[in-house]
C-alpha cells in the first residue's frame, strides 16, 4: 500500500518535471516551468524520505542545510556572466553524488531492497563511470573558464590515451558486473574513468566549451539515471534519463549554431582555418560616430533592431537599451531584437537579460526569425554583439568560424556597432562588420553609449 502511494507520488513528480522542460522552451513560460520542476522534485524527496528510512534525518536535514547554505551564496555571488563556470561545477557535483550513492549501494547490498544482482551490479558500474568521468571533466571545464588552464583546442596522443581509458573502464565495468566481489575492479574502473574525463576535457578549445558543458550535463544525467537503476527507484531513472536526453538536444543545438560537429568539438579539431589578420580588415576603414551624429540617424529611423551580445551582458546595459527602445518607439520606430542562440556565455544569456529589464517577449526575434528583416531595416545597434554578427563566418571558407550561421546585420541600411573597441569576441578573430561601408563605430562602454544616445535623442 504504502509503496503504491509512493509510486503515484513518483508519477505525479514525473509528470510535473516533463510539463516543467516543456515551460522551459519558451522564455514566456519559463518561470512558471522552473517552478513546475520545483515542485516535482520536492514531492520527489518527500516520497522518498517518508518510505526509505535508510539513514537519519538528522543527517539528511544537515546535508540539506549545508546544500542550501552553499547553493543559495553562489547562486547570489555569481555574477550571469560567469554562470557557465557555474553550470560546469554543478554538473560535476551531480555526475560526483551520483558516483557515490551507486559506490554506497554496491559496497552495501544488504540495504538496499529487491533489486537484481545483476542489475544492481552493471548499473553500479555505469553509474561509477559516468559520474566519475562527468565529475572531472567538468572540474576541467570549470578551470578552462575560469583562465586557470589554457583554453587552446588540442589533440595528438591525448585521443589515443582517451580510446584506452574508455576501452579499460568499459572493460572493468563488465568484469565488475559479472564479478562483484572483485572490488579492485570498482575502484580501478572509478580511477580510469576519472582519468578519462580530465583527458576527455583538456583538449577542447575555449570557444566550444558550451557545447562540453551541455553534453556533461547530459552525462550527469545518464549517471543519475544509472543509479536509479541501482536503487530501482523509478524518479530517479525518469528524471536522470530527462537530464540525458534535454542535454543532449541542447548539444546538438548549439553545435548546429557553431557549425561544428561533436566530433571536432571533442577532438579539439578548428580544422586548418587561418583568418585575416586586423590590419587587413580594418586599416583606413573604420568609420567611428559621436552619439550625436547617430541619434540623428536614430531619429528619422523608422525600424530598428538591436542585436544583443556578450558585452551588453558585461556593461549591464539591459535597462537602458529597454529605455531606448522606448524612446524610439515613442518617435515611431518599429523595435526588434535580434537573438542569435549563442550570444553571451551560456544559452539564453540574451533573453534572461532582457526579460529581467521587462522587454516584451513579442519584440524578441530568433535568427531565424530575424535574418530575412534586415534588408528592410533602416538601422541595426550592434550591442556588445561580435562573433554573431562577423559575415566572415558567411562569406570567408578560411575563417575559423567560416559555416557558423550569423545575423546578417550587415545588410541593414545603417549598422550601429557599440563597443569599447576593436578587439575581438570570443573566437578571437577581426570582424569585416566593423569596416563595412554602411557600419558606424560607437566606441565606448555599452551602457554609458546608449545613455548618451538617448540624451542625444531628448536633445
Ligand atoms: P563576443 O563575440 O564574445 O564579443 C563580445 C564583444 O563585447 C567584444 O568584442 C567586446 O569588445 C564587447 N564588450 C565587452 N565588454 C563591453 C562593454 N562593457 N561595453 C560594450 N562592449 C563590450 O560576443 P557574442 O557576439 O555575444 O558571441 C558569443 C561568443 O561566445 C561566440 O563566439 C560563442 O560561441 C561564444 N560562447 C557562447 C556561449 C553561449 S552558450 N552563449 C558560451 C561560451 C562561449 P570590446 O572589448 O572592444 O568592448
Amino acid at each position: 500500500m504504502q509503496q503504491n502511494l509512493v509510486n503515484a507520488a513518483y508519477l505525479v513528480a514525473s509528470v510535473l518535471f516533463i510539463l516543467g522542460l516543456k515551460g522551459l522552451t519558451s522564455p514566456r513560460t519559463a518561470l512558471r516551468g522552473n517552478l513546475l520542476g520545483a515542485t516535482g522534485m520536492l514531492i520527489a524527496v518527500t516520497a522518498t524520505l517518508l518510505v526509505r528510512q535508510i539513514v537519519s534525518f538528522e543527517l539528511i536535514l544537515v546535508g540539506i542545510a549545508i546544500g542550501s547554505v552553499v547553493g543559495v551564496a553562489a547562486a547570489l555571488k555569481v555574477p550571469l556572466t560567469t554562470m557557465p563556470e557555474l553550470v560546469a561545477l554543478f554538473n560535476g557535483f551531480g555526475g560526483g553524488a551520483s558516483a557515490l550513492v551507486a559506490a554506497a549501494a554496491v559496497l552495501s547490498p544488504a540495504m538496499i531492497g529487491d533489486v537484481a544482482r545483476i542489475q544492481m551490479y552493471t548499473a553500479g558500474a555505469a553509474s561509477a563511470i559516468i559520474g566519475a568521468a562527468t565529475l572531472t571533466g567538468s572540474v576541467i571545464a570549470w578551470a578552462k573558464l575560469q583562465g586557470m588552464l589554457s583554453m587552446q583546442p588540442r589533440g595528438g596522443v591525448l585521443h589515443t590515451i582517451n580510446f584506452v581509458c574508455i576501452a579499460g573502464a568499459l572493460g572493468l565495468g563488465i568484469y565488475y558486473a559479472l564479478d562483484p566481489g572483485a572490488l579492485w575492479a570498482f575502484w580501478t574502473l572509478i580511477s580510469v574513468a576519472a582519468l578519462y574525463g580530465v583527458l576527455f576535457t583538456v583538449p577542447v578549445g575555449g570557444a566550444d566549451m558550451p557545447v562540453v558543458i551541455a553534453l556533461l550535463n547530459s552525462a550527469s544525467g545518464l549517471a543519475a539515471a544509472s543509479t536509479g537503476f541501482v536503487l530501482s527507484n523509478n524518479v530517479l531513472i525518469i528524471s536522470g534519463s530527462l537530464v540525458g536526453a534535454s542535454g543532449f538536444i541542447l548539444t546538438e543545438i548549439m553545435c548546429r549554431a557553431m557549425n561544428r560537429s561533436l566530433w571536432d568539438v571533442l577532438s579539439g579539431n578548428l580544422g586548418d582555418a587561418i583568418g585575416s589578420s586586423d590590419d587587413d580588415v580594418y586599416q583606413g576603414r573604420v568609420k567611428s560616430a559621436s552619439a550625436d551624429e547617430a541619434a540623428l540617424v536614430l531619429e528619422a529611423a523608422r525600424s530598428v533592431t538591436i542585436v544583443p551580445g556578450y558585452g551588453m551582458a558585461v556593461a549591464q546595459a539591459q535597462h537602458a537599451v529597454r529605455d531606448l527602445s522606448r524612446r524610439l518607439q515613442k518617435n515611431g520606430a518599429r523595435i526588434r531584437y535580434g537573438i542569435h542562440p549563442v550570444a553571451g556565455r551560456m544559452p539564453g544569456h540574451m533573453n534572461v537579460l532582457l526579460a529581467e529589464a521587462d522587454v516584451p517577449y513579442d519584440e524578441l526575434f530568433d535568427m531565424d526569425q530575424i535574418n530575412p528583416t534586415f534588408a528592410q531595416t533602416d538601422v541595426v545597434i550592434v550591442l556588445g554583439a561580435n562573433d554573431v554578427v562577423n559575415p566572415a563566418a558567411r562569406d570567408d571558407a578560411n575563417s575559423p568560424i567560416a559555416g557558423m550561421p550569423i545575423l546578417d546585420v550587415d545588410k541593414a541600411r545603417t549598422v550601429m556597432v557599440v563597443k569599447r573597441s576593436l578587439s575581438p569576441g570570443f573566437a578571437g578573430i577581426p570582424n569585416r562588420l566593423f569596416a563595412a561601408d554602411n557600419t558606424l563605430m560607437l566606441f565606448g562602454d555599452g551602457e554609458k553609449v546608449v545613455r548618451d544616445l538617448l540624451a542625444a535623442l531628448d536633445e
